[in-house]
C-alpha cells in the first residue's frame, strides 16, 4: 500500500538549532502511527510540518520533502487552507470555541459554505458518533460546550476536526490532561477512526504508545531512531536507545 505521508530526508532548523535531522519516515493509511520519545525530540515539529502549521514561524529552515499522497506539500502553488482541511490537528488542551456543542462541530462546515440544514444535522451526528461522543451529548447539543467534562471536550475537538472531513488526523498529546476513563474513551474513538483515516499521534506516555500503536516511531533529539510495527518495537526494539527508553532507563 502507498504511504499516505512520506518524510524524505527532512531536516528542520529553528535558527541554527536542528529540531529534526535527516528524517525519512513513511506513514501508512488507515492505521495509527505513534510518534514518541523524550521532550524536545521534535515530535510536535514533525506533526506541524505535515499541514504547514510552522509556515508562520520566523527564522526556520527546512530541507528534504514532505509528501501527502505523493505530492510535495511545500511545492509552489499548494493550496494551504485546503491542505489544512485534509490534515486536521487536535492539540493537548481541549479548546472548544465559545458556544454550544452544535456550534462547535458546525463552525467549520458553515465557514466552508454549507447551509443546508439537513446536511448540517447529518454532519453533526456523524462527527459526534465518530468521536465516540454522540451518546453522551445527543440530548445536550444546545448546551454550552464549556459545560462538558474535559474528556468530552477533547472528543468534541476531535469531532470538530472530523466535521471538515479530513483524510489525516494529527493528535499532539490529546489525552495529557485527561483522567484514565476519558483517556480510554479517546483511545477507543481512535481505534474506530483508523479504519477511515490516517492517524498520527504523539502519546502522553510510553504505555499509551504501546496500547495504540499500529506503527511506532521513536525520536531522540531530532533523530528517528527506529520505526516498526508497534508489537515489534515494544517487544523487540532494534536499537539500544529505544530499549532504554521504553524500559524506563531514561526519559
Ligand atoms: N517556535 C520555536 N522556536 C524555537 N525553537 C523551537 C520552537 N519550537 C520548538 N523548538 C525547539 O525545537 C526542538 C523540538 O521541539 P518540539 O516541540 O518539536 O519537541 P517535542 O518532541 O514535541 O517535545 P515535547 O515532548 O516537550 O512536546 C526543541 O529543542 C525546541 O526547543
Ligand atoms: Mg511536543
Amino acid at each position: 500500500m502507498e504511504p499516505k505521508i512520506r518524510f524524505q530526508n527532512v531536516s528542520y532548523f529553528y535558527g541554527d538549532r536542528p529540531a529534526l535531522r535527516d528524517v525519512t519516515l513513511d506513514i501508512p493509511p488507515n492505521a495509527i502511527t505513534v510518534v514518541f520519545g523524550p521532550a524536545g525530540g521534535g515530535k510536535t515539529t514533525l506533526l506541524r510540518l505535515i499541514n504547514r502549521l510552522n509556515d508562520e514561524v520566523e527564522g526556520t529552515r527546512m530541507t528534504g520533502r514532505v509528501l501527502l499522497d505523493g505530492q510535495d506539500v511545500y511545492a509552489p502553488g499548494v493550496d494551504v487552507p485546503r491542505l489544512r482541511r485534509r490534515v486536521g490537528m487536535v492539540f493537548a488542551l481541549p479548546l472548544p470555541l465559545p458556544g454550544t456543542v452544535r456550534e462547535n462541530v458546525l463552525y467549520g462546515p458553515k465557514l466552508a459554505g454549507i447551509r443546508d440544514r439537513a446536511r448540517l444535522e447529518e454532519i453533526l451526528e456523524r462527527s459526534l458518533r465518530l468521536a465516540a461522543l454522540w451518546d453522551e451529548v445527543k440530548d445536550r447539543l444546545d448546551d454550552p460546550a464549556s459545560r462538558l467534562s474535559g474528556g468530552q471536550q477533547q472528543r468534541l475537538c476531535i469531532a470538530r476536526s472530523l466535521a471538515l472531513e479530513p483524510e489525516v488526523l494529527l493528535l499532539d498529546e490529546p489525552t495529557s490532561g485527561l483522567d484514565p476513563i476519558s483517556t480510554g474513551k479517546v483511545e477507543e474513538a481512535l481505534q474506530q477512526l483508523k479504519h477511515q483515516y490516517t492517524i498520527v499521534i504523539v502519546p502522553h506516555s510510553v504505555q499509551q504508545a504501546a496500547r495504540v500503536a499500529d506503527y511506532a516511531a521513536f525520536f531522540l533529539m531530532g533523530e528517528l531512531v527506529e520505526c516498526q510495527p508497534g508489537r515489534d518495537l515494544f517487544t523487540t526494539p532494534r536499537d539500544r536507545r529505544t530499549e532504554d527508553y521504553i524500559t524506563g532507563r531514561f526519559g
